[in-house]
């Protein structure tokens, strides 16, 4: 089943210089594209968007202002189960907690610096492609 996904290399990756790193792991999967690529610096309104449901929660406002703090590289990844894939490449939230082998749990130890963000759904694919690409049909 072949999907789209939003990922975001949150500014922690960019400052560290994982790009590359990060990228690669992506590129490598037989199958997947990347079919847009940004580096921008976020705004406010644009996090709002994004963060929308967790608005109110005790860690959106240093969430929002850790991802505004410098800036990241947005993509946009085509191909099979690739919602899933780019979760599981991640790991789960708390990188302490993520298998080594994922990217957060080679890189990160702090749940907020977890170095990357990947669409949780098809539903939550669609809205957040719309925010960071909104030419891409
Ligand atoms: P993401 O949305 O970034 O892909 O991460 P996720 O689904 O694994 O985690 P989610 O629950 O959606 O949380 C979004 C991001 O907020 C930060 N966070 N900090 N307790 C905390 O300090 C806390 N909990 C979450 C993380 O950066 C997380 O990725
Ligand atoms: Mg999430």
């Amino acid at each position: 089943m072949s999907q789209r996904t939003l990922v975001l290399l949150k500014p922690d990756a960019v400052r560290r210089g994982l790009v590359g790193e990060i990228l690669g792991r992506i590129e490598r999967k037989a199958g997947w594209s990347i079919t847009a690529l940004e580096l921008r610096t976020l705004d406010r309104a644009i996090l709002e968007q994004h963060y929308a449901e967790h608005v109110g929660r005790p860690f959106y406002e240093p969430l929002v202002e850790f991802m505004a703090s410098g800036p990241v590289v947005a993509l946009v990844v085509a191909g099979e189960r690739v919602i899933e894939g780019l979760r599981a490449l991640a790991g789960p939230t708390d990188p302490i907690a993520a298998a080594p082998g994922s990217i957060r749990g080679d890189f990160g130890t702090i749940v907020r610096e977890n170095l990357i963000h990947a669409s949780d759904s098809e539903e939550s694919a669609e809205r957040e492609i719309k925010i960071f690409f909104p030419g891409v049909a």
